[in-house]
Parts: structure tokens; C-alpha cells; sequence
């Protein structure tokens, strides 16, 4: 397969996501193309390094590869210190205003090595090398970077965007199968919220896709990708078209929240926030109850999610409250009419949501 180039019109500039089988091997060269650099640093995290430093590495000699860092990725470890400890190692380094970072890695590693690389020295060139399913079709794409505080996530960051993506299917071979799998929910959500043809392929070959069929990779991943492209080229910031990103993830953050992070892996509470927005926006009467089934039973093929939280549905209605896109006091949610599109409404009676969540657990 040869690559596939999607191109990012970001506010500032434009760069591409390059996604193909190997592409990693030719980092170094892709990197040199870009200009001059006084010094390339690989940022990865002893996980990911188990897998894919000696190819990493390997590739990035000929671009000028100084030092590798690593960093615990964690989701507890995305924190201001490990920033700064990156930055005092870069320091240490030598690393100048012309220096390009690498992140190898999931989305930890990206959200931090990318607000390192839009802080360190006022900013220093960034390159991304996502290794999961999360990563490539969409925390490296978009230009988010940021680390959590002990009172919540990723509140502290800024919008920075990469030189260049190299997205490796081949990466994905070493991920572990409950991520890999998690990952896909997202997959899910790209279908329904921009991509009938996309939601019509997963239907036909869902299985083949979870057992990592290179094929079934290398149509999905791009359209994911291009997908992401879309949304975020037009529109940078958080605004109305890049909410639809968002398409279950309000109720997914209720979920979370109400267990503490422990129970979901993030696509998996994803998951249960499109099956619960789609039987509302059905209930609703904006989308087609046969549509909703279909969403459902896609959602539910990809394997048993984890249980539902304890907690009451009115609890759960009061922490989706919280969120965001909640306009003086009233509640809105992405929801989708049609298969292929989504979009922001509300107010949303919390009556008809409190409704859906204590039948969630349930089979329609
Ligand atoms: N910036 C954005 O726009 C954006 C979007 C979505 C998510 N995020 C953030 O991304 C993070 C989640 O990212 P994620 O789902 O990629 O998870 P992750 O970064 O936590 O990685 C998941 C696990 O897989 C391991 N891993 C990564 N690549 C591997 C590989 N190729 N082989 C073997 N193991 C590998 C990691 O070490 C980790 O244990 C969250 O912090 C979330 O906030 C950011
Ligand atoms: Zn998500």
C-alpha cells in the first residue's frame, strides 16, 4: 500500500498526517524534508520503547537524533512535573529553538511531548508518531496538547500544532487487545457523526477489523483520519463544528467520573455514551429508531462492554451538567439525526435523559 497523505489546514500552517504500513522507516528522511533542525529528540515512554525504540531510532539517526527521553504515560503521570522534567531534560540536552521533537507513543505521550514542545524554549518544532488506534485517528491530529490537574483533566494546555504526522499501521500490532479494542469505539464514532460509508464498511467487516486485518486497517484508519481533518481544519478551536467530536462523551465523562476512572478504559465508557445518545435522540423523535438499532448493535458486536455505574441516573444527569457545552443551565448534547451526521442540540429535557439512563443496562 502506498501512504496515504491527508493535509491539516491549521491556523498556524498546514501540515500532513501520513498514514501507511512502514512509514516509520522513512521518519528520518520525512523529518529532514522539512528544513534545517539543530537536533532531533525522540519522547516516548518505557512502554512504548519495549516495542519500538530500536526502530525509532534507527530511523531517526540520519534526521539527526541527539537523545531519547523517556516518560511514564500513565494517565497519573500526565502532570505538570513530568513536563518539567522533560523540559529540565531537554535543557540538559542542548536542545534550541530549532529543535524537533518526536513523540512516539498513545495519547499521553502526545498530549505531553506536545505541550512541551509549545512551551519549551516558547516553542520548538513537533513531530507526531502515534502508536494506537486513539492516537492516530485523533489525539495527534488536531493540535490539543495539554496535562491533567489533581481537580481534573487536561486543564492545563494550549492549541499546537505538528509539523508532520506518521501514522504506522504496523504500530498498532504490539498494542494490547483491550486497548486496540477500546480504541475502535472511537472508530464507531467517526461513522456515525461524518461517514455513512464508513459506519456501512464496519458493519460488513467489524470482526475482521478487531482482528487487526491490514486491510480493514488501511481503509478505516484514513477515513478516520480524513474525517478528524475535516472537522479540525475549519475550525481550530472549540467551537460548534468540532463539537460533534464530542458524540458520546458526555454521557462517557458522566460514566467515568461516577467510577472514578476505574472501571472504562475511555472508548469503552464512549461505547455506552453513543448507545445511550442515540436511543435519546430516537426517543426524541430526530432519528430513526431502525438508525438507533443500528448504532447499537454496532456498538454492542465489539465485545461486552464493562457494567454500567451504580450510580442513580439523577446523579449521573448532574455531573453531564457540568459539561461544556451546557448553556445556562441547559443541557445539549451531540446527537445524530441521520447516520453519517451529527450536530449540537438542546435544550434536552434531562426528564427523557434520566428515562435513558435507567433503561441503559437493558436490551432494546
Ligand atoms: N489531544 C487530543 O485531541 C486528544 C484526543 C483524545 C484523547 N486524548 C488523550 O489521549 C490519552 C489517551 O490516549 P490513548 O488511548 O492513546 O492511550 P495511552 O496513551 O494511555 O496508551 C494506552 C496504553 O498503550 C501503550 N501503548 C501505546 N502504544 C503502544 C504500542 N504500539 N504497543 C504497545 N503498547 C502501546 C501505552 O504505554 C499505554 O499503556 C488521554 O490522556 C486523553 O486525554 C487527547
Ligand atoms: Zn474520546
Amino acid at each position: 500500500m502506498t501512504p496515504r497523505r491527508v493535509a491539516i489546514n491549521a491556523e498556524n500552517g498546514r501540515y500532513e498526517v501520513v498514514y501507511g504500513a512502514g512509514v516509520l522507516s522513512g521518519a528520518g528522511r520525512r523529518i529532514k524534508s522539512l528544513g534545517q533542525n539543530t537536533g532531533v529528540f525522540l519522547l516516548c515512554s518505557p512502554r512504548v520503547a519495549r516495542h519500538w525504540r530500536r526502530k525509532l531510532e534507527r530511523a531517526l539517526r540520519n534526521a539527526g537524533l541527539r537523545r531519547t527521553i523517556l516518560f511514564d504515560d500513565r494517565e497519573k503521570s500526565k502532570n505538570i512535573s513530568t513536563v518539567e522534567r522533560v523540559c529540565r531534560e531537554l535543557i540538559r540536552a542542548g536542545a534550541d529553538r530549532r529543535a524537533v521533537l518526536v513523540a512516539a507513543g498513545g495519547g499521553v505521550v502526545g498530549d505531553v511531548a506536545g505541550f512541551v514542545a509549545a512551551t519549551y524554549l516558547r516553542g520548538v518544532g513537533l513531530v507526531h508518531i502515534p502508536t494506537t488506534v486513539v492516537a492516530q485517528v485523533d489525539s495527534a491530529i488536531g493540535g490539543k496538547t495539554g496535562v491533567n490537574l489533581p481537580e481534573g483533566k487536561n486543564l492545563v494546555g494550549a492549541f499546537y500544532s505538528p509539523r508532520l504526522v506518521l501514522a504506522d499501521r504496523v504500530t498498532l500490532s504490539t498494542l494490547p487487545p483491550r486497548e486496540f479494542r477500546s480504541g475502535l469505539y472511537e472508530v464507531i464514532k467517526y461513522g456515525v457523526i461524518a461517514d455513512e460509508r464508513l459506519f456501512a464498511f464496519l458493519e460488513n467487516s467489524l470482526e475482521a477489523l478487531a482482528n487487526r486485518d491490514a486491510k480493514a486497517l488501511d481503509f478505516v484508519i484514513p477515513r478516520c483520519i480524513q474525517a478528524k481533518a475535516k472537522v479540525v481544519s475549519r475550525d481550530e478551536r472549540e467551537a460548534s463544528l468540532r463539537e460533534i467530536l464530542n458524540f458520546g462523551h458526555t454521557f462517557a465523562h458522566a460514566f467515568e467520573t461516577a467510577t472514578a476512572y476505574r472501571n472504562y478504559l475511555h472508548g469503552e465508557a464512549v461505547g455506552w455514551g453513543m448507545i445511550a445518545a442515540s436511543r435519546l435522540a430516537a426517543r426524541m423523535g430526530l432519528l430513526a429508531p431502525e438508525s438507533a438499532a443500528r448504532i447499537e448493535r454496532l456498538v454492542r458486536r465489539l465485545g461486552p462492554l464493562p457494567s454500567l455505574p451504580d450510580a442513580r441516573p439523577s446523579r449521573l444527569l448532574e455531573i453531564m451538567h457540568a459539561d461544556k457545552k451546557t448553556r445556562g443551565g441547559e443541557l445539549r448534547l451531540v446527537l445524530s439525526r441521520k447516520i453519517g451526521s451529527a450536530e449540537t442540540l438542546g435544550p434536552v429535557a434531562p426528564k427523557l435523559v434520566v428515562e435513558v439512563l435507567g433503561h441503559l443496562g437493558r436490551q432494546t
